[in-house]
């Protein structure tokens, strides 16, 4: 019989990392605290799950999709390869609109558009008074979508908070609707980039990465159409590439934006671009 510590320290050895075993063995053996099931045994069709894992992995499968989840702020995230692997960059994204949404005192209203995994959007469900907020969560993506609903099955009770929609943008957003804060992570990344890594552009959706040959086709999309669904002084959080930064301010400026502002992320990068929306040009 094998016990579960001994299948982490040969999984370590064969990995060449401690911490991604245990990961692993976590997810082979279904435990949520891997200490407490140390020393019980394993069964066959434990290793052999573990066995499929380590197998994808070493073909060049991002952990994260092996896994079949990953940490977003204070959310473990089902996710798979129908949806982008939530960043840690995105993180910060996602507290920066937490930010704006706290600032609104009684009903507040959140727009995640291109919610993918629902990272940015269940975060601000799940942070955000669970009275008085509502949150709209859209993906063009049924496939994405799908991977959010099920997310969304996990938060408990402020899902009762959200709304999710297929659109492509603000196509199926209800006219009607005005947010306190817009935020989205859209694909930006130039069609044809040759920076990009290689288990990136191998297993992640095109869709959620690539947008025209400039990068800024979504960007300028948003940015062009944000203004007909914020409240006067209503706020446009934009996670962008690192070399965006001027001309997503351009962009900001142009469709009526004011106090816009580029924030560095973690690694110094610039990567979220602020503006808030001023009611005189709308
Ligand atoms: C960079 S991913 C971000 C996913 C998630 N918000 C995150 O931060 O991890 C971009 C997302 O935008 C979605 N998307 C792409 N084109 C879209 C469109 N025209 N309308 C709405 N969503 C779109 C993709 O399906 C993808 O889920």
């Amino acid at each position: 019989m094998t016990t579960v510590r001994e299948l982490v320290e040969s999984t370590a050895a064969v990995l060449g990392d401690h911490v991604q075993a245990q990961w692993l063995v976590e997810v082979a053996v279904s435990a949520d605290h891997l200490d407490e099931v140390l020393d019980e045994d394993v069964t066959e069709r434990m290793v052999a799950h573990l066995d499929s894992m380590v197998g994808r992995l070493r073909t060049g499968e991002p952990l994260q999709y092996v896994l079949g989840r990953w940490a977003f702020r204070h959310l473990d995230l089902f996710v798979d390869q129908r949806v982008l692997i939530p960043r840690p960059e995105t993180e910060e994204v996602a507290g920066v609109a937490i930010e704006f949404a706290k600032l609104v005192k009684s009903d507040r209203t959140v727009i995640d558009l291109g919610t993918g995994s629902g990272a940015i959007g269940l975060s601000l469900a799940t942070e955000l008074p669970l009275d008085g907020t509502a949150v709209w969560m859209t993906d063009v993506s049924a496939d994405a979508l799908d991977v959010a609903r099920a997310n969304l099955a996990g938060i408990g009770r402020p899902a009762r908070n959200v709304t999710m929609i297929e659109s492509s943008w603000f196509d199926a957003v209800p006219a009607e609707l005005q947010a306190d804060v817009i935020v989205s992570n859209p694909p930006y990344i130039a069609a044809g980039s040759r920076n990009i890594e290689r288990s990136v552009d191998d297993y992640e959706p095109a869709i959620a990465l690539y947008s025209g040959t400039d990068g800024l086709g979504a960007i300028r999309e948003i940015i062009e159409h944000a203004g007909r669904y914020l409240k006067p002084g209503g706020v446009l959080v934009l996670e962008i590439g690192f070399d965006q930064a001027s001309a997503v301010r351009k962009l900001l400026v142009e469709y009526g934006f004011v106090d816009e502002e580029i924030r560095v992320d973690a690694f110094g990068q610039d990567r979220i671009a602020i503006g808030r929306w001023n009611s005189g040009t709308k």
